[in-house]
């Protein structure tokens, strides 16, 4: 394993998924992890994170020297530059300096161990306020800008490494380059590490796990439930078994996907629940966004909780696991930790125990969202599954504004399947982030069309671009698929007489409209 030592502000989750795409299995851990503990994870190689602090300030993360002694090989970027520099003797100053963005950078020694091969001058990201002005001692200074006389040193002998600039981002045009650099020619690291490796280890590790036990996957219809399922299933075969409860919001032909597609790929056992109706009876004269919300996720646990009580029924109490499709960023988030949680299901309905523990399995809480679909893709999920695009939980109930019923909801899958059809066939499926389509139920504005003046609902379509859904800014999708959507959507969607785009980023704006 690489460790990225995490100093916040999120470059380490970056910085793993880069060492991954360089086939080197990386874990972040956070910056206040005694060192100790560090080594106990035997590293083949440790990197520093950038971090928001100057290493001057009070209270700036610190680490023990130790980390530079152990004989692991050490690549320090921006703020673990910096602290690298300082600890071992290097100076770093408060110039006032700053450099900011784009930077050119001078290579001073082309065949050094990180910048063999790559140009002299060369593109870099940076974002500092303190520069270094002398490497440590043992160190040679390997590039330069014209702000920072220290902007990279190295020394082979300890296999210690720094750059004050950014290699993870892609305006740093040779990053990746100079990160395999470190890895494969300083730290000496074999790159092995593919998706292929993480299917064979979690299921042995899902089989030791459950051993002849059984367990239930509860799928969405999103890419995280399917591929956590199709995992499990591949290890433990008939003992899960998966739910998918019906509520009515989801797209057109997506529940279609998991019954037919997902089964047939996998070949798991699938219970379908119907609760379409009791959806609607529940949000039956609701308009308010946040009741909306509330009542479908209390129905969906209800529902849930009542199918798994009645698979505990059929096949015994020994149904001890559950699946979840946790992810790498969900775990670094919430702080990390590698134990497997319990979760107590606390059942209203009558029947069997009250309070059944159930062991969490969460065969993607080592993945990035980009190495699930591959995971998915060499299980044999289709294309369709694997390369969803988010959609949310709720569905498509906070995508009418207004009350919620079947006629609306109908009508939102017509015109929704159109837009999603056109975004397809103009191939910008991989461009935008996602595309809600909204419809105005509540509104009404006067149109003609044939002979006849028509008297219907608009419908807002979303496209925006995002990185990971906190920010987004609204897609500039080109005219004549906008155009395209909006005639087939007015001619073919009864009830809907104007299409409308929504032009706003985020913030302030939400993605979805409620
Ligand atoms: P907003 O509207 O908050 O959405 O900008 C950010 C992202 O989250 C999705 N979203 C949800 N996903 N359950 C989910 O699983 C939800 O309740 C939910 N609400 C919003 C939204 O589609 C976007 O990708």
């Amino acid at each position: 394993v690489v460790l990225v030592v995490d100093f916040g502000a999120q470059y380490a989750q970056l910085i793993a998924r880069r060492v991954r795409e360089a086939r080197v299995y990386s874990e972040i851990v956070p910056s206040t992890m005694p060192v100790a503990e560090m080594l106990a994870k035997n590293p083949k190689a440790i990197i520093l994170s950038g971090g928001p602090s100057s290493v001057y300030a009070e209270g700036a993360p610190r680490l023990d020297r130790a980390i530079f002694e152990a004989g692991v090989p050490v690549f320090g970027m921006c703020y673990g530059f910096q602290l690298m520099a300082t600890t071992l003797g290097g100076t770093v100053d408060n110039t006032g300096a700053r450099e900011y963005g784009r930077t050119d950078l001078h290579v001073s020694r082309a065949g050094s161990t990180l910048f063999e091969g790559t140009p002299v001058e060369q593109s870099v990201w940076m974002s500092h306020g303190d520069a270094c002005s002398a490497a440590p001692e043992g160190f040679s200074v390997t590039a330069s800008t014209d702000v920072v006389p220290v902007a990279a040193f190295e020394n082979d002998e300890k296999k210690l490494y720094g750059v004050q600039y950014h290699p993870e981002v892609l305006h740093s045009t040779h990053g990746q380059q100079i990160l395999e650099h470190f890895l494969y020619r300083g730290a000496g690291i074999e790159p092995s590490w593919t998706t292929g490796n993480v299917i064979e280890e979690q299921v042995a590790a899902i089989r030791a796990q459950v051993g002849d036990k059984r367990a239930i996957c509860g799928l969405s219809g999103g890419v995280d439930s399917a591929v956590a399922a199709a995992l499990v299933q591949k290890a433990i075969g008939s003992q899960l078994t998966c739910v998918y409860v019906d509520h009515g919001l989801m797209r057109k032909g997506e529940t279609e996907q998991v019954e037919k597609d997902f089964v047939a790929a996998t070949g798991a056992n699938l219970v379908v629940v119907d609760a379409q109706e009791r959806f609607l009876d529940a949000l039956a004269g609701v308009s308010d966004p946040e009741t909306k919300r509330k009542i479908i996720g209390r129905e969906f646990i209800r529902v849930f909780e009542q199918a798994q009580l009645e698979i505990l029924q059929e096949e015994g109490p020994e149904v001890a696991f559950l699946v979840q499709g946790t992810l790498y960023p969900d775990i670094v988030e919430s702080g990390g930790g590698t134990g497997t949680a319990n979760i107590k299901s606390h059942h209203n309905v009558g029947g069997l125990p009250d309070d059944i523990e159930f062991q969490l399995v969460e065969p993607l809480r080592q993945l990035f969202k980009d190495e699930v679909r591959m995971v998915g893709q060499e299980l044999g999920l289709p294309e369709e599954i694997v390369q969803r695009q988010p959609f949310p939980g709720p569905g498509l109930g906070i995508r009418i504004v207004g009350e919620v019923t079947k006629e609306r909801l109908d009508l939102l899958r017509e015109a929704d399947a159109i837009a999603r059809e056109e975004l397809t066939a103009a191939g910008l499926d991989r461009e935008i982030w996602q595309c809600p389509v909204v419809l105005l139920a509540d509104v009404r504005s006067v149109g003609v069309q044939g002979d006849g003046r028509t008297y219907g609902h608009p419908i807002v379509l979303r496209p925006v671009s995002s990185e990971d859904a906190m920010t987004a800014d609204w897609s500039r999708l080109p005219y004549e698929v906008l155009a395209k959507i909006s005639t087939r959507i007015t001619n073919e969607v009864a009830d809907v007489n104007r299409v409308v785009l929504d032009v706003t980023s985020k913030p302030p704006g939400t993605i979805e409209w409620e």
